[in-house]
């Protein structure tokens, strides 16, 4: 039995790099003749790109993948597929706990996903395949959402254990690609007129470290720099402890590279950080974002932050508060530790209550807001450049960009400004975004 009509659902879940590993699959699979829909009725096979980062979003893909049973049942011939994080993770136990998946492929190679489509037509039985590709130097095939800005993954995988954390298990050792593939990839924004790029990876301060050439991410971001037409760079994820001296000075003097780190500290506390195998002290991250702070002036920071992590005691949450006061982040992803198979802290002694977790989360949340808004009101009457994304997903009358800082902001203007630069003056800050005017 063949496919004669091919609409495609992708559905993610998690972070940036899946959303990226789900346009590549549409690059992929578009390449077979498939095409891509919104629409689940219009979909004759559904993928579920999944993360395993957290119990949440396990939890949030099974239910989901749950209510795909009754799709299933009303179409028989529908293929389901699950792909990402859960699925390298679990393999074939995927088929144990939901019959109706056809398909279960990993977070390494995506490029195979034709042929296992192909088998699963033919034999019409489950088919699993977690197992990683070769290295190859082939084009990444993409098809992106945005037409503004792209994301360029600029390595897979990280090999830091970070003792809570299922990425280095999932997505396997670091592997850097080489500049020349990256350029490529970049090199093809051009041509279809993207103005902003975002480098992607785990812990892309440490490009490079794995490849026989002699380069590491400063030199790889002055490359990019040198692009013409791309107006901005932007990166995620940095690891504390690989940023350098050369890599701030880098961001300091390349003009396109953003005034915007998104560097995750965790906690505030010594013994905690300790624990969790992050590989610095929390004196050592002030001083790098001091650094920062002192040559890049204006700069939008952000971080993900952990409580109750096992044997976090007052003291050490105390400190974690503190750390917030002081750095005065733009914005912070909140997490409450949850354990997850197969990493070290999964077994570690002292767990925190429940209810402490939910009372730590609550306060670093409500300082934070504090925070957020005042700093965002403080800039209220400034001048700002705002790369146009499109219209604002709220408000439709609205279109929505962002400061190279980072934040968003919502104005009113014409639709032919998507993709453009535009200075508006922010005439209000909220908690998550900013209202601007546009000037002329
Ligand atoms: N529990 C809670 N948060 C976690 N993170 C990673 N693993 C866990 C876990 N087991 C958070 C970290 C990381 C972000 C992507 O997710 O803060 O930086
Ligand atoms: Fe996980 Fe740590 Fe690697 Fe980030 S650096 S992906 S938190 S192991």
């Amino acid at each position: 039995m063949g496919l004669k009509e091919k609409g495609l659902a992708v559905m993610t879940f998690g972070c940036q790099m899946n959303e990226y590993d789900s346009e590549r699959i549409g690059g992929i699979l578009s390449q077979e003749g498939f095409q891509l829909t919104e629409n689940l009725e219009e979909a004759q096979v559904i993928l579920l790109n999944t993360c395993s980062v957290r119990e949440k979003a396990e939890q949030k893909f099974y239910s989901q993948l749950g209510r795909l049973a009754e799709v299933k049942r009303k179409s028989p011939s529908l293929i389901i597929g699950v792909g990402g994080c859960i699925a390298q993770r679990e393999g074939e136990r995927i088929f144990d706990r939901a019959s109706h998946v056809d398909l279960v492929f990993g977070t390494q190679n995506l490029s195979r996903l034709p042929v296992l489509l192909r088998k699963v037509i033919e034999t019409r039985a489950g088919v699993a395949d977690v197992t990683r590709e070769e290295k190859s130097e082939a084009p990444y095939l993409i098809q992106r959402e945005s037409h503004v800005k792209a994301w360029v993954a600029i390595m897979q995988g990280c090999n830091n254990f970070c003792s809570y954390c299922v990425v280095p298990t999932t997505r396997g050792p670091q592997r850097s690609r080489s500049n020349r593939q990256i350029m490529e990839e970049i090199e093809g924004l051009i041509r279809e007129n993207y103005k902003e790029v975002t480098l992607l990876g785990q812990n892309v301060n440490a490009y490079g470290q794995d490849l026989p050439e002699e380069i590491n991410f400063a030199v790889l971001l002055s490359l990019v720099n040198g692009v013409k037409s791309i107006e901005r760079i932007r990166f995620v994820t940095s690891h504390p402890k690989d940023l350098s001296d050369e890599l701030i000075d880098a961001m300091a003097t390349l003009p396109k590279v953003c005034e915007h780190l998104h560097l995750p500290v965790q906690c505030g506390s010594d013994k905690i950080l300790n624990l969790m195998n992050r590989g610095y002290k929390a004196e050592e991250y002030q001083e790098k974002i001091g650094r920062l702070k002192a040559l890049i002036p204006h700069i939008g920071l952000s971080t993900d932050l952990i409580v109750g992590f096992p044997g976090e005691e007052e003291e050490d949450f105390a400190a974690t508060r503190e750390l917030v006061k002081t750095i005065q982040y733009d914005s912070i992803y909140l997490f409450k530790y949850s354990p997850r198979p197969d990493t070290t802290a999964a077994v570690f002694s002292n767990p925190v209550p429940e209810k402490i977790k939910q009372e730590r989360f609550q306060e670093i949340l409500t300082l934070q807001k504090e925070i957020a808004l005042r700093k965002n009101r403080e800039i209220e009457g400034t001048v700002v450049d705002v790369l146009v994304e499109g219209r604002s997903k709220r408000d439709a009358e609205k279109l929505t960009g962002r400061t190279r800082s980072n934040k968003i902001v919502n104005f009113y203007g014409h639709q032919d400004m998507v993709g453009r630069l535009v200075k508006l003056e922010i005439v209000k800050g909220k908690l998550y975004s900013l209202e601007g005017r546009l000037l002329n």
